[in-house]
């Protein structure tokens, strides 16, 4: 049954994103509110067998070689060291990467290295305790540096930082915390803030733009574009700082959409197939699970689903529309 996931623009999806919960244990502003969200029901989400067999489907049948657990926070779900252990195991072998928080970081990063975790995504969007109370409405700064430091130790390299700027609450902080993930060898990249927050608060004229981190960064450091600037398939188009090896990434989904290159396809923890954060459909691959379907089914369903993603999410268009989840519920 080998086939890939082709979209009608001729994208192939390769790089699958798995959301193992909805929930968390921050609120960051830009994402939730601050009582938190109309979580999923246990009998919703799919088991941990579900998800293997559905990332089995992927990797060995759609050509998927990718492989990245989100959330929510993907460390709130118990069963997510024997996930990745599991998905290690598949043939071919699909690079595994996490997109965390940070908070329980310090604890797990080991186990996740020796289960087969290459790579780690932390979201840090600022240097200061205070300010990481008033925009995640929750006093673990420390919890996250130390999570970022052990995994470093384990190895889960290269650690890349995620930061989304707030104007007027930690857009001045760019230059310090690329000079702090400079130091500690991690890599900054800044992510424009993007109209998927539960309460649909985002406003384009507020926005902190990627033209406008780039200067702020610029007041401090030197910014050469990498060399083959052709960011293929990547979001981030990069820099090296002050002549290198340092480098800040800038993932400009709004002001410069990545749509034409994308190789993305997204498994919700309720078991939806998305073709795109910004989808307004999904798939259900759960009923099809639990109802019986065989993986050739499924693998069918899925790449029906993916033939029929949209050229582009749109976020700058007139008539564009928030999706009905929240970025929490999709997974980043
Ligand atoms: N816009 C941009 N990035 C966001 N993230 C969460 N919500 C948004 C948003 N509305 C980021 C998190 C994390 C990653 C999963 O996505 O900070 O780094
Ligand atoms: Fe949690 Fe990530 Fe949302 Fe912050 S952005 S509340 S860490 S899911």
């Amino acid at each position: 049954m080998a086939t890939v996931l082709i979209d009608s623009f001729g994208r192939k999806a390769v790089d699958l994103r798995v959301s193992l919960t909805d929930r968390c244990n921050l609120r960051c502003t830009y994402c939730m509110p601050e009582e938190g969200l109309q979580w999923l029901a246990k009998p919703q989400l799919l088991t941990d067998d579900e998800i293997v067999r559905l990332v089995r489907i992927a990797v060995t049948g759609l050509g998927v070689t990718e492989v990245r657990f989100t959330g929510g926070e993907p460390l709130l779900r118990p069963g997510l060291v024997s996930v990745v252990e599991r998905c290690a195991a598949l043939e071919p072998r699909p690079e595994l990467s996490l997109t965390t928080n940070g908070i329980g970081l310090a604890r797990t990063a080991a186990a996740l290295a020796d289960a087969g975790l290459d790579r780690v995504n932390v979201s840090l969007d600022t240097l200061d305790p205070a300010v990481f109370r008033t925009l995640t409405r929750r006093d673990r700064h420390r919890d996250v540096l130390d999570g970022l430091a052990a995994a470093e130790k384990a190895g889960l390299t290269p650690v890349k930082v995620n930061s989304v700027l707030m104007r007027g609450v930690n857009d001045h902080e760019a230059p310090d915390l690329l000079a702090h993930c400079l130091e500690q060898g991690y890599e900054l990249r800044f992510i424009e803030q993007m109209p998927l927050d539960a309460q649909h608060g985002w406003d384009r004229s507020s926005m902190v733009t990627a033209e406008e981190i780039l200067e702020r960064l610029s007041a401090r450091f030197t910014l050469t574009p990498e060399p083959g600037a052709l960011r293929g398939a990547a979001p981030a188009e990069r820099w090296t700082v002050d002549g290198g090896p340092g480098t800040v990434g800038v993932i400009a989904s709004v002001t410069r959409p990545f749509c034409r290159a994308c190789d993305r396809t997204r498994l919700t923890a309720d078991g939806q197939v998305r073709t795109c954060l910004f989808a307004r459909e999904e798939t259900d691959l759960r009923g099809a699970l639990r109802g019986g379907g065989s993986d050739a089914e499924i693998a069918e369903l899925w790449r029906a689903a993916m033939w029929g993603k949209k050229a582009g999410a749109g976020i700058d268009d007139p008539g564009f529309l928030q999706p009905d989840r929240p970025m929490s519920a999709i997974g980043g």
